[in-house]
């Protein structure tokens, strides 16, 4: 009876603490397991210990996390190769911190297991001991990010986090088109990204206002597509500053930003948007267009009614040179290849497009007109020869109307609806409705009337973002092919860093939450208390502009 008793009551008292710790640990995006027990490790001098099967870019972090708490703390944390254990060793045996690789948990996963003695942590690769150590940064003082001395508690309470997220694809979206991010300015938008979990960042790399990768064969892109002259006043259609505006990243640069991504666990996924959104290709070469041109890249926002010419084989050759270099600059699955707001006006009255057209035998239905089949054609020929060199195609829900090839992934972004539809008819799906995932729309109601900075409109809180369903309507059978979330970031009326960390947060956390948290673990009041609370402290000290 006695025993019964005192079992009970150590019951009662790990659900207690378990439920306390889960609400006092302010831990974005929430993990999915948090038990404590009682009493903490103190990390201030101790010695990290790490299987000698992990990755170097898991080393790094595991050494700039070292660094960072000794400098912090003011006590050496040494780092060395873990000898006579693995992630079978019980953690009685642990005295200090160790890193053991265990090929059982899921893809992405960790688990951190903290004793008065050591913490061991378990993951069965890289993201899952960046992540783990992402966790730790967050339960230690502050300072820990910046790397110098801070005061604070150095402990780990004692207990046990079991994390992992629930969609393999959460991603973040940057446009360096219409407003142009250097590259350190771009390891600063993946920094923040790398902190919440996130692991894929669409780079939005060609459009109208300017082309923005390097490509070796035709260099004139970049000589002449990668500038304008000028760009348009606030919301003054009919101005232009007349200021020559542009760049580029080189190749080496865009190698650079990939492995930066990559360290910390994150896929560079480029966009090549075509067919349309092509002005600054058909200024650099006018033969690609319907009539030829001139064309001059663009300095308006909107959409363009010159697109490329698919009635010749020339503009095909074109785009092969192109995705040739992309693929070797990326190592990614998936290129993006656009595929949005392309107007069919030209190819309507285009000799060459009606002639293909023709070839192809296309015929206006029900199932759409002739002309975005000629579309269809395009995205199911790019396709082809992007499945030939080993990788899938992702394309804005467009590419969804009339037919569409098996294999293509459609990125939802005119709602959910285009998700919805292509999750019932088979394909895989990225939900970034513009209802709730366009961190280019206002984080107030009344927008500038509100004091925010001129934007294109629309309004996306935090709370709005935080509310999004993306099982919402998709039948249970149906939502494997829900791969994942990612917010869109659209940059005509953001011209400066401040500006577009203002924009991107606090909403990429909400963001965070939903691509990680299972639908019981999220809870946007205790979100919300840790962001006062926690997370705008990191985001101040890591030097980020974020809309209070
Ligand atoms: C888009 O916002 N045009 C994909
Ligand atoms: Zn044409």
């Amino acid at each position: 009876m006695k025993k019964i008793l005192s079992i009970t009551i150590a019951v009662m008292s790990a659900c207690t603490l378990s439920c306390k710790g889960g609400e006092t640990l302010d831990i974005t995006p929430r993990p999915r397991e948090i038990t404590l027990g009682s009493g903490s490790f103190n990390v201030k001098g101790a010695g990290f210990n790490y299987d000698a099967s992990l990755e170097e870019r898991t080393l790094n972090a595991v050494f700039k996390l070292a660094d960072d708490i000794s400098a912090a703390c003011g006590k050496t944390c040494s780092v060395a190769a873990a000898t006579g254990v693995d992630a079978s060793t019980d953690i009685g045996r642990l005295k200090g911190i160790f890193l053991l690789k265990d090929e059982s948990l899921a893809p992405e996963n960790y688990v951190i297991e903290t004793t008065k003695k050591g913490i061991k942590i378990t993951a069965p690769d890289h993201n899952g001991f960046f992540y783990a150590i992402q966790t730790l940064r967050q339960i230690l003082p502050v300072g820990n990010y910046a790397g110098k001395s801070a005061a604070g508690k150095w402990a780990v309470p004692c207990g046990t986090i079991s994390d992992g997220p629930r969609f393999a694809y959460r991603g973040m979206h940057m446009d360096p088109c219409r407003h142009f991010w250097s590259v350190e300015e771009t390891k600063k938008y993946i920094d923040v990204m790398a902190l919440y979990k996130l692991n894929r960042l669409h780079w939005h790399l060609t459009e109208d206002q300017g082309w923005r990768i390097e490509i070796k064969k035709y260099p004139e892109l970049t000589e002449i597509g990668a500038f304008r002259n000028g760009t348009m006043i606030g919301r003054d259609f009919s101005s232009n500053d007349g200021i020559r505006y542009g760049g580029f990243y080189t190749q080496e640069q865009i190698k650079e930003v990939v492995a930066y991504a990559w360290e910390k666990g994150i896929t560079v996924i480029p966009e090549i948007d075509l067919p349309g959104h092509m002005v600054a290709a058909l200024t650099t070469y006018p033969q690609l267009g319907c009539t030829g041109g001139p064309y001059e890249v663009w300095t308006l926002w909107g959409v363009s009614e010159d697109v490329l010419c698919v009635g010749k084989e020339s503009t095909f050759a074109f785009l092969e040179g192109v995705l040739d270099e992309m693929c070797e600059l990326f190592p990614s699955e998936y290129i993006h290849i656009g595929g949005d707001e392309c107007p069919k006006v030209r190819w309507e009255k285009c000799p060459l497009c009606q002639a293909r057209i023709k070839a192809l035998g296309l015929k206006s239905d029900e199932k759409g007109t002739k002309e975005q089949k000629l579309q269809n054609y395009v995205t199911s020929r790019i396709q082809k020869y992007l499945e030939g060199k080993g990788r899938k195609i992702i394309g804005w829900d467009e590419i969804l109307e009339g037919e569409l090839a098996p294999g293509a992934t459609v990125m939802s972004w005119r709602g959910a609806d285009g998700g919805i539809e292509a999750a019932n008819r088979g394909f895989d799906v990225i939900m970034t409705p513009n209802s709730h995932m366009y961190f280019d729309y206002y984080q107030s109601e009344n927008g500038v009337e509100d004091g925010e900075p001129l934007g294109i409109g629309g309004f996306v809180s935090t709370e709005k973002v935080y509310s999004f369903d993306p099982m919402d309507k998709i039948a249970p059978e149906m939502q494997k092919h829900i791969l994942g979330v990612q917010a869109n970031l659209w940059t005509e009326y953001i011209a400066t860093p401040e500006h577009l960390e203002y924009m991107l947060l606090p909403r990429m956390l909400a963001l965070s939450e939903v691509q990680w948290c299972t639908p019981e673990n999220r809870d946007f009041a205790r979100f919300s208390a840790g962001l006062k609370s926690h997370q705008e402290k990191i985001l101040e000290l890591l030097g980020y502009n974020f809309r209070k």
